[in-house]
C-alpha cells in the first residue's frame, strides 16, 4: 500500500485510481479520504472483493471497472495452460466478485463483458487471452471516461451561470473513471466559465457527501456547502437551490432510479419546491431487465455503520437498526435522465428503450 497526506489534487488522485499497472490493479482506498490518500495495488481477487464490500472502491461505475481490472490482473498469476481453461477462471473470478455488492448494475454489466470476452477468445494462448482480457478492462474504463464527459457536456447546458445545485452522495471523480456523473456538469459547466455552486448533502451514515464530495469539489476549487442530510428541506424552502443532480446505481426500464439512501426523499422535496431533480448515469447503469425500481436489489448494511460509523458509539449497545444503502427515485419525480446518448425526458419507458437501441 501508498500512503501520503492528501496535498495533491483530487483529480490527479482519482485519475491514479482504477488503473491497471503492470501485472496489479490500483485502487484508492477511498474509506481513508479525506484525511489519507492511500492506494491499494494488488492481483489478489479477494483483496479487491474486500475492497468493493468495504466501501474502499465504491460508486456504481468505479465498482465495475475495478472488478473488470480485479479479473484482468487476478487472471495473470492464474497457471491454467489454454485460453479455454483460461475463459472458465474467468468465469469463476466473476462469479466470486458479483456476490459482493448486489444493487449497482455496473458490477454485472463490466463482468458480463469479461466473461464475453473471455468466450471470445477461448482458443488464444494464455499469454495472448491474458492480454485481451487486460484489454477489455482498460477498455470498460477508457469507455466511461468518454460516456462521463459526454454526461457533463448534456449536463452543463441544463445549467445557468450562477446556480446553485443540490447533490446527494458522491457521484463524482472518486465514483468513476474521471469527472464523475452527477458532477461532470458542474466540471464542465466551469470550463465553460460558467460559477455553478453546491450544496452536498452529508450522506449519512458514511458520510460520502462529506468525506468525498465536499473533499473531491474543494480541491477542484468549485464553491461548495455541506449540509446535514436533514437540512435539504430548508435550503430548498429558502430558495437556495435551483437544481438536484444525483448518480444512480441502477435505472429500471420504466425510469425508476436506485441511488444513496436519502435520495428518494430528496427527490420528493425537490417536486414539493417546484425544483428539477436530474439523474445522471452512463447507459452502464441502466438495466432494462428490471421493469421497475421494486425490481432493483437493495443491499442492507450492517448495523455498526450507524451505531458505530466511525470509531465511536452514538447508539445504545443492540438496539434494532434498518439500514438500507439505496432508495428507489420513482421515475415521476425524474426531471430527466441524462446519459452519454442523451437527456431522456418522460415517458421514461419509451426515451430508455430508445437510447438503449432495444426498438
Ligand atoms: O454505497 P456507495 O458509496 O457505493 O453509493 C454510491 C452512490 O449511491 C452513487 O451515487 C452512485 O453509485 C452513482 S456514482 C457515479
Amino acid at each position: 500500500m501508498t500512503e501520503s497526506r492528501p496535498t495533491l489534487s483530487a483529480e490527479w488522485i482519482a485519475e491514479q485510481a482504477d488503473r491497471l499497472i503492470p501485472g496489479k490493479v490500483r485502487l484508492l482506498d477511498q474509506t481513508r479520504l479525506p484525511e489519507t490518500v492511500a492506494f491499494i495495488e494488488t492481483d489478489d481477487l479477494e483483496t479487491v472483493r474486500e475492497a468493493i464490500c468495504a466501501l474502499r472502491v465504491r460508486g456504481a461505475p468505479a465498482i465495475g471497472i475495478a472488478a473488470a481490472m480485479g479479473v484482468a490482473a487476478a487472471l495473470q498469476r492464474s497457471a491454467s495452460e489454454t485460453g479455454a481453461a483460461l475463459a472458465d477462471d474467468v468465469a469463476r473470478m466473476a462469479d466470486r466478485l458479483a456476490s459482493a455488492r448486489p444493487t449497482a448494475v455496473n458490477l454485472f454489466w463490466a463482468l458480463d463483458r469479461m466473461k464475453r470476452a473471455a468466450t471470445t477468445h477461448a482458443a488464444l494462448a494464455p499469454a495472448a487471452f491474458k492480454e485481451q482480457l487486460a484489454r477489455e478492462a482498460v477498455a470498460i474504463r477508457d469507455e466511461d471516461a468518454a460516456c462521463c464527459r459526454r454526461i457533463g457536456e448534456l449536463g452543463a447546458e441544463l445549467l445557468r451561470d450562477g446556480d446553485t445545485v443540490l447533490t446527494h452522495c458522491n457521484a463524482g471523480r472518486l465514483a468513476v473513471s474521471e469527472l464523475g456523473t452527477a458532477l461532470a456538469p458542474v466540471y464542465v459547466a466551469r470550463e465553460q466559465g460558467k460559477t455553478v455552486r453546491v450544496y452536498a448533502d452529508e450522506t449519512r451514515p458514511l458520510l460520502q457527501g462529506a468525506r468525498l464530495t465536499a473533499w473531491e469539489l474543494a480541491q477542484a476549487g468549485v464553491d461548495v456547502t455541506l449540509i446535514c442530510d436533514n437540512t435539504a428541506a430548508q435550503v430548498m424552502k429558502e430558495g437556495r437551490i435551483q437544481a438536484v443532480l444525483v448518480g444512480a446505481d441502477r435505472i429500471a426500464a420504466n425510469g425508476d432510479a436506485a441511488n444513496k439512501i436519502g435520495t428518494y426523499g430528496v427527490a420528493v422535496l425537490a417536486h414539493a419546491h417546484g425544483i428539477p431533480f436530474y439523474v445522471l448515469a452512463p447507459t452502464s447503469t441502466f438495466d432494462p431487465a428490471a421493469p421497475d425500481g421494486s425490481a432493483i436489489p437493495i443491499e442492507e448494511r450492517a448495523a455498526e455503520e450507524v451505531t458505530c460509523g466511525f470509531g465511536r458509539r452514538t447508539a445504545p449497545e443492540n438496539v434494532k437498526v434498518y439500514s438500507p444503502a439505496f432508495d428507489v427515485a420513482p421515475a415521476s419525480l425524474v426531471s430527466a435522465i441524462v446519459c452519454e446518448r442523451g437527456v431522456l425526458r418522460p415517458p421514461y419507458a419509451d426515451s430508455i428503450r430508445r437510447a438503449l437501441s432495444l426498438d
